[in-house]
């Protein structure tokens, strides 16, 4: 497609038929994020098995309200430590929008350079959509799933759980060994192909995200998740995270995939 001579595209611009990055942030108005991406939605039908979410958001992934949390009184996590949290998810939302817009609008893609594994402008983009849009809906089945009194798995999630892993004290060792391991995230949660839980360690958002499995535990072990409250002392933010994981909610997260 032939551009102008000088021409702006998104957070892009033409300048004597060179594609540069804008300095400043566009507003995206007009821009904003088109069809969701196949990727997008498997993310909505997890967000939707997520107890609690609201109905998906058609087109356009929008921040959730977590600010609930601020209010809570829980131990060992500090309401400061949640605000400053909620800021980085905020951030993932918006970069999401941002980065969608920009892999939906044509013009824009047919001026990127080459296509290249190694580099090119249209690879940042793709690698980085899938960041975003997991340090979203991570996040928000993370705080989703905090909030609540600790103590053991309750219904059938328990019964699960003690299937698996012998008993929920076994469960909460493992789990917490594995905080312990990983730089980014622990998921527990439901392969969808062969029906049965299992732990999964990420080192960042889209780095070694497991397909096809609901997550019902979800743990962000990033150090800006305990930093302010806890220092480099993550084993006493795991300890806070189970005293406060809501077992509600990951509990109705295992009974929506049994009624699905
Ligand atoms: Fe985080």
């Amino acid at each position: 497609m032939t551009r102008e001579k000088n021409e702006v595209i998104g957070n892009y611009e033409v300048v004597d038929g060179v594609l540069t990055t804008r300095r400043e942030v566009l507003v995206m108005g007009a821009l904003a994020a088109g069809a969701l991406t196949g990727t997008a939605a498997l993310a909505q039908n997890v967000k939707t098995a997520a107890a609690g979410a609201p109905a998906v958001d058609k087109g356009e992934i929008k921040e959730m309200d977590f600010s609930g949390l601020l209010t809570k009184k829980m131990e060992g996590l500090s309401s400061n430590q949640i605000d400053q949290h909620l800021k980085l998810y905020k951030g993932y939302v918006t970069k999401h929008k941002e980065i969608t817009a920009l892999l939906d609008n044509p013009d824009l893609t047919a001026q990127l350079p080459a296509p290249n594994a190694t580099y090119a402008p249209l690879r940042e983009l793709l690698i980085e959509q899938s960041f975003a849009l997991n340090g979203v809906v991570y996040h928000e089945l993370y705080f989703g799933n905090l909030g609540g009194e600790g103590g053991d798995p309750k219904g059938n999630l328990k019964s699960a759980i003690e299937a698996h892993f012998g008993s929920s004290a076994k469960f909460m060792d493992f789990l917490k060994a594995s905080g312990k391991c990983m730089r980014g995230w622990v998921i527990v949660g439901w392969n969808t192909r062969d029906q049965r839980i299992h732990t999964y360690g990420l080192d960042m958002h889209n780095m070694w995200s497991p397909a096809g499995v609901i997550p019902l535990v979800v743990l962000d072990v990033y150090e800006h998740a305990y930093m302010i409250d806890h220092g480099i002392n993550r084993a006493a933010y795991l300890d806070a995270f189970v005293k406060n994981l809501d077992w509600d909610v990951c509990g109705k997260r295992f009974d929506a995939i049994a009624k699905a």
